[in-house]
């Protein structure tokens, strides 16, 4: 067998498309031109590249784009006061601080700072809970992209088997919750798990989102399962050259699942679209708009 390849990049451009229409219709009606803070502390540079990606994409779809870079030593007081500066600007209306932070920065204490309103990344407990509860406005970005990616290439996941591999704030956690929310039988694993290639021979759908390269090996897969890559690892490609992978061993994992997204090309591509779709919604909520129908 060999897998649908699932592309994601596809799947963004469409959304793009709808945003980019949206934005246009907020100008026009409203005079609202959505507004979006990137924060980076330190000098990471898959971050820096994050970072630039985000707000290029804004300023594609006709977005405000305010970039904050602050050293890799700045105090956590600093960083607190830029952020709250932030989320007093009534130009901006959703606000990223790029994760991780340096080791000395308190990353609760910062997301204690956001305005939840603005927290388009949905990591502070203001909207973790309401995710809890079925009624967030804001979802974290990459759940989001790979919720939209099932609903076009699986459609309804009633039943379904799925194993979410990692437990993050940003990922496993949230993804867990909207899987449950439409209806599939969500297992979660983790780096604790037994037996992990045993329980994901179980699933119908076997999201990984570990960090670890190829971990996810093709005798883990249940023939015909589909299977979301969550992973982006940089690793050495000989020659002096690195390359991208995923979390699962693609090449041979591709013969053996129904369909299968590709690292990069895949979720990857989703999550800034799903960004720029929150601080469309954070626009509209701060102004008293509807939310857009995307
Ligand atoms: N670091 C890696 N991915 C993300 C993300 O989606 N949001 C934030 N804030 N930091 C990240």
């Amino acid at each position: 067998m060999t897998a649908i390849i699932i592309d994601g990049k596809a799947s963004a451009a469409k959304l793009r498309e709808k945003i980019a229409v949206e934005a246009a219709r907020l100008k026009s009606a409203h005079d609202l031109q959505p507004g979006l803070a990137t924060v980076l502390v330190g000098n990471d540079p898959a971050s820096e590249v994050y970072v630039r990606n985000k707000g290029k994409t804004a300023e594609a779809l006709g977005f405000k784009s305010v970039h904050v870079a602050l050293a890799a030593d700045t105090a956590q007081t600093v960083l607190l006061g830029k952020v709250r500066e932030l989320c007093a600007d009534k130009s901006v209306h959703g606000i990223l601080v790029q994760l991780p932070l340096p080791k000395h920065i308190d990353e609760a204490a910062v997301l204690d700072a956001l305005d939840p309103a603005k927290d388009v990344d949905a990591l502070t407990p203001t909207n973790a809970g309401l995710l809890l509860s079925g009624r967030a406005h804001l979802v974290s970005c990459t759940p989001a992209g790979v919720m939209l990616l099932l609903k076009e290439y699986v459609g309804d996941i009633t039943g379904k088997d799925v194993l979410v591999i990692g437990r993050s704030l940003l990922f496993g956690k949230p993804a867990a919750q909207l899987l449950l929310a439409a209806n599939a039988t969500v297992t979660m694993a983790h780096s604790r798990s037994r037996d992990l290639p045993a329980i994901a021979r179980r699933a119908d759908i076997l999201v990984a989102a570990i960090g670890k390269p190829e971990m996810v090996k093709a005798d883990w897969i249940k023939p015909g399962a589909t299977v979301i890559d969550v992973g982006i690892n940089r690793v050495d490609a000989g020659g002096g050259k690195t390359k991208l992978v995923g979390d699962v061993d693609y090449d041979a994992a591709k013969d053996v699942a129904g369909a299968i997204t590709p690292v990069p090309g895949g979720v990857g591509a989703m999550t800034i679209v799903c960004l720029m779709q929150n601080t469309l919604i954070a626009a509209c909520t701060q102004n008293g708009l509807p939310l857009p129908k995307l």
